[in-house]
């Protein structure tokens, strides 16, 4: 009796040991990598596009207005807006960390307005996944507030 009841004490202690990094690695996960700040400045549709490894939740058109070119903190206050070529238009405030979607039924080519007070600045013919193209070393630079 004793001695069983010192291994099923020796195991409970080895469970314990295995489980308690593991439950605090799922909280990390959900909680901190994936969600609407995650990774700012990648490309969101690589994985939030049809397809993609978060293709439970698609986004017609996401990315991130960086307050720098260096990319080190979000745009505050900034305003995105994206108008499709059925004229149906989109206006997204990004986040804390410059991240902006929407999961609305757009046709691209898009033309898109950055605009931060008075100042603004504009692309025509982009397509959704902003970040594809804007970021450091990509086809152009990362997306700045203007
Ligand atoms: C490497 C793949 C990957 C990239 C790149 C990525 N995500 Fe995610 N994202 C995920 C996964 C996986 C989840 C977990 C939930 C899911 O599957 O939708 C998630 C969840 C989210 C959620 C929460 C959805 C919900 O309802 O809980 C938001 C919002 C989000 N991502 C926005 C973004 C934005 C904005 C970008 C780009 C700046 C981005 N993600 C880039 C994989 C990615
Ligand atoms: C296929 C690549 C590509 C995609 C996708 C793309 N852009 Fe661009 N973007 C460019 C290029 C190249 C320029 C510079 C030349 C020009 O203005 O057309 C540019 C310029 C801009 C400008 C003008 C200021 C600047 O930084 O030069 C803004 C604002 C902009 N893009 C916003 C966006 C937004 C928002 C999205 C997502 C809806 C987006 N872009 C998607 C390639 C892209």
């Amino acid at each position: 009796m004793f001695r069983s009841t010192q291994i099923y004490g020796a195991l409970a202690a080895v469970l314990l040991l295995l489980l308690v990094p593991l439950a605090t690695m799922g909280c990390s996960d959900d909680d901190e990598e994936e969600n609407a700040e995650m990774m700012p400045g990648a490309a969101c549709l690589s994985c939030h596009g049809p397809g993609g490894e978060a293709d439970d939740e698609v986004f017609s058109v996401a990315g991130t207005v960086h307050a720098d070119g260096e990319g080190t903190s979000g745009a505050q206050g900034v305003v995105v807006t994206v108008t499709d070529s059925q004229s149906a238009t989109v206006t997204m405030h990004p986040n804390g960390v410059g991240n902006f979607f929407s999961e609305a039924s757009l046709s691209p080519p898009f033309e898109v307005t950055v605009t931060n007070g008075n100042a603004s600045s504009t692309m025509s013919g982009a397509t959704g996944d902003c970040n594809g193209c804007h970021a450091a070393g990509g086809q152009v630079g990362r997306l700045v507030s203007p």
